[in-house]
C-alpha cells in the first residue's frame, strides 16, 4: 500500500470512516462530561476499527475513544493504523487529545493520515519529533 516515507492517499474513504466514527460515538459512555466521542481508523489490512469514550466516576480513569480503538485493533488481528478520524456528539471532527496522539503514534504506519480540524494531516504533523518505540530500540541496541 505504501512505503515508509509515502503517506497513504487516494484510496481512503474519509466519509465512510466518519460514518463509522459516528456509529461508535453513539455507543459512548459519557455521563460525566456528556461529551460523547467516536473514533474510527483504517488498519493496514483494510479493516476498520473503531472506539468510543468510556468515562468513570473517578474522572482521571476515563478512557478516550482512541483507547478502545487501539484495543479493537489488537483484539481483531493487530496491524497498524493507516488513516484516522474522530468526531464529537454533533458529528464534528475533533482533534485527538495530546495523550491520544502519542497512543496513535505507537500504532501508526509511518505517515499515517488523520482527518483534523485543519484538513488531512500526517501523524508527524500532529505530533512532531515524537518519542516512540524506535528511541527505546536505539537506546538498547
Ligand atoms: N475524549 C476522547 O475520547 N478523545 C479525545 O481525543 C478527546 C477527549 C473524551 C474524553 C472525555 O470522555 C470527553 O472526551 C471529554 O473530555
Amino acid at each position: 500500500m505504501s512505503d515508509d516515507t509515502t503517506p497513504f492517499s487516494g484510496d481512503i474513504d474519509w466519509g465512510a470512516l466518519r460514518t463509522e466514527a459516528e456509529d461508535a460515538m453513539k455507543k459512548a459512555y459519557a455521563p460525566y462530561s456528556r461529551y460523547p466521542v467516536g473514533a474510527a481508523a483504517l488498519a493496514t489490512d483494510g479493516r476498520i476499527v473503531a472506539g468510543c469514550n468510556v468515562e468513570n466516576a473517578s474522572y482521571g480513569v476515563t478512557l478516550c475513544a482512541e483507547c478502545s480503538l487501539v484495543s479493537m485493533l489488537h483484539m481483531t488481528g493487530g496491524g497498524q493504523l493507516v488513516a484516522f478520524t474522530c468526531v464529537n456528539g454533533q458529528g464534528e471532527v475533533i482533534m485527538p487529545c495530546g495523550r491520544c496522539r502519542q497512543l496513535l503514534y505507537e500504532h501508526s504506519v509511518p505517515g499515517m493520515l488523520l482527518e483534523t480540524v485543519s484538513g488531512i494531516r500526517s501523524i508527524d504533523e500532529v505530533l512532531p519529533d515524537a518519542f516512540g518505540p524506535r528511541d527505546l530500540e536505539e537506546f538498547h541496541a
